[in-house]
Formats: structure tokens, C-alpha cells, sequence
């Protein structure tokens, strides 16, 4: 699948599926080809078993400057309402995609990150930064307010206050910084990122992935429900992962502790 020539480039490694933002002539903007080609590659990983945990990183020395802001904004302004409005819809689409994506999801922020690219970046699982990278909610410096839904994106992992200080102000912030306000899980040295995403897709990797599918599913739905909804919904989910989990793995869990006395649960997983 590995093509110089397109926007998205996606390459295997023992489970793990390298998926690049592959413009970095361009700091890796999102045009509505790469967006198109996201939602295409999202298809195609979904019943590829080389595919256990899917890593989002950028080509050269940035994760995702946002935007494109000739070709997904100028070039849009004289056409068609239907044209920008496609184009909003392939964006949102393939985040959307990822919000909900079957396999875990990793953000490995390599480089600049902007705007638009927060919502790609909140909508991953998990997120690890460069201390090296640099983040900017960069809108209000063209004149724009945070769409393409990077506002709720943002309230969903930033404080209150740090979040309306970076959309007001449009100021840069590092790796560390964003690990600080939650943005991301942890920001280690550029050299050593790759290492450190590597080991947590082994830790995911471990794992029962329907359990991780049904386990990350309900922890971001039930959220925003009401405690009796969420208490419905969580059983719902379980016995739907009981039903859907053909290796019968909770048997299997159980049995390895209380009959095998192979592993403890409390210190790591059982073996699949
Ligand atoms: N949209 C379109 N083109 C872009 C974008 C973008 N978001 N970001 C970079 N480019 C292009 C530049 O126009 C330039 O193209 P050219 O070589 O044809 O002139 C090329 O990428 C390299 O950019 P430079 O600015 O020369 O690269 P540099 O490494 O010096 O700076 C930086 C990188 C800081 C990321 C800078 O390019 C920048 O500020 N980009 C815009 C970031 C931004 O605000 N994005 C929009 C967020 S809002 C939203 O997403 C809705």
C-alpha cells in the first residue's frame, strides 16, 4: 500500500499499522485529497488483521499544520455551496471515523501541530507527543474561529481556562505543555518517541481487542450520559462483548487465575 506519491501513506510492523500524513512539502496540511484517502485507508484497516493498533504520524517535521488553507479554504470560496460542503463532510468523516475506529488508536505527534489537526489528535485514543513538537490553536491568528468541531475537541480534554487562553490568543505551546493540560497522555524526547508508542501498542496489543473496542466505546459514550443511561448502556456493551468475543476470553481470564494460577490479574493480562 506504500505509494511516495500519495497523501497517506500506511506501512505494517508487528501488529502496528503506521498510518503517515503524507504531504510534508506541505507541513502535512489536510487538502480534500489526503482527507478523501483517510477515510478510504480507515476502510481498508478495519478487517486487516496485520492492524491491531493504528499510529497516526506525520512525514518530515510535523504531524498536521491543520488545514490547507489554499486548497481546502481559497480555492473553495468562489465554488458551489455543494463543493464546501463535500469537503467539510470528508474531513469530519474520516475524524469521526477515528473517534470510533475498531482497532486502538494512537496519535504519535512527531512535529507542528495546528488547528484543524486538533481534532484528529482528540479523536485518537491515546496521544503522544514529542516534547520537541509545537501545538497552536492557530485560527484566531487568520481571522477564524476553531471549526471543523477543534472547539469541542478542545473542550473535551483542556481545561476551561487553558483552553479559551490558546483559542484567544493563538499562542504556541510545547510537548510538555500539552501533556500538562491533557491534550496528550505523555511527551518524551523527540528520539524517543517512536520507542515509547511502540511499547504502549505491545502493552494494547497483549489485550483482547474486543474487549479494547468495547472497553474505549463505552468509556467515551457514556460520558456525556446520565449515571441510570450510562449504568444500562455499559451492560448493553458487556454482554454484547461477551456475545461478540468468540475466544471466550473472560472464561479464559478466570480460568488462568483461579484454576491455572498462571497470571494475576491485577499485574498484567491473561494470555490469549
Ligand atoms: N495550508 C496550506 N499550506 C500550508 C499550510 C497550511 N495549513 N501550512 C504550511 N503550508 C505550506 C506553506 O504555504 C509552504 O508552501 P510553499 O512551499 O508552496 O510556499 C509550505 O507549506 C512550507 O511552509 P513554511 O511556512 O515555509 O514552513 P515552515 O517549516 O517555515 O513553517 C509552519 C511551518 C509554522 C507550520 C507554517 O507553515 C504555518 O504557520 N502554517 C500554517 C499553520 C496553520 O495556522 N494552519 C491552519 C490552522 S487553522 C485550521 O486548520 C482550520
Amino acid at each position: 500500500m506504500t505509494d511516495i506519491e500519495s497523501p497517506v501513506l500506511v506501512d505494517f510492523d508487528n501488529g502496528i499499522a503506521f498510518v503517515t500524513l503524507n504531504r510534508p512539502e506541505k507541513r502535512n496540511a489536510m487538502n480534500p485529497a489526503l482527507n478523501a484517502r483517510m477515510l478510504e485507508v480507515l476502510d481498508e484497516l478495519e478487517g486487516d488483521e496485520r492492524c491491531g493498533v493504528l499510529v497516526l504520524r506525520g512525514a518530515g517535521q510535523s504531524w498536521s499544520a491543520g488545514m490547507d488553507l489554499k486548497e481546502y479554504f481559497r480555492d473553495n470560496d468562489d465554488k458551489p455551496r455543494d463543493v464546501t460542503l463535500k469537503a467539510r463532510r470528508q474531513s469530519g468523516n474520516w475524524w469521526g471515523r477515528l473517534m470510533y475506529f475498531e482497532k486502538p488508536t494512537i496519535a504519535m505527534v512527531n512535529g507542528w501541530c495546528f488547528g484543524g489537526a486538533f481534532t484528529p489528535l482528540v479523536s485518537c485514543d491515546l496521544a503522544i507527543a514529542a516534547e520537541e513538537a509545537n501545538f497552536g490553536l492557530s485560527e484566531i491568528n487568520w481571522g477564524i474561529l476553531p471549526g471543523g468541531n477543534v472547539t469541542r475537541a478542545v473542550a473535551e480534554v483542556m481545561r476551561h481556562r487553558d483552553a479559551l487562553y490558546y483559542i484567544m490568543t493563538g499562542e504556541l505551546f510545547g510537548g510538555r505543555k500539552a501533556a500538562e493540560m491533557g491534550l496528550v497522555n505523555e511527551a518524551v524526547p523527540l528520539a524517543e518517541l517512536e520507542s515509547r508508542v511502540r511499547k504502549i501498542c505491545a502493552s494494547l496489543l497483549e489485550k483482547n481487542p474486543v474487549t479494547l473496542k468495547a472497553a474505549k466505546d463505552t468509556y467515551k459514550r457514556v460520558r456525556n450520559l446520565p449515571w441510570d443511561l450510562a449504568d444500562d448502556y455499559i451492560y448493553a456493551k458487556l454482554e454484547q462483548m461477551l456475545f461478540l468475543d468468540k475466544t471466550k476470553g473472560r472464561d479464559q481470564g478466570l480460568k488462568q487465575f483461579l484454576d491455572d494460577k498462571t497470571y494475576q490479574p491485577g499485574l498484567g493480562a491473561y494470555k490469549r
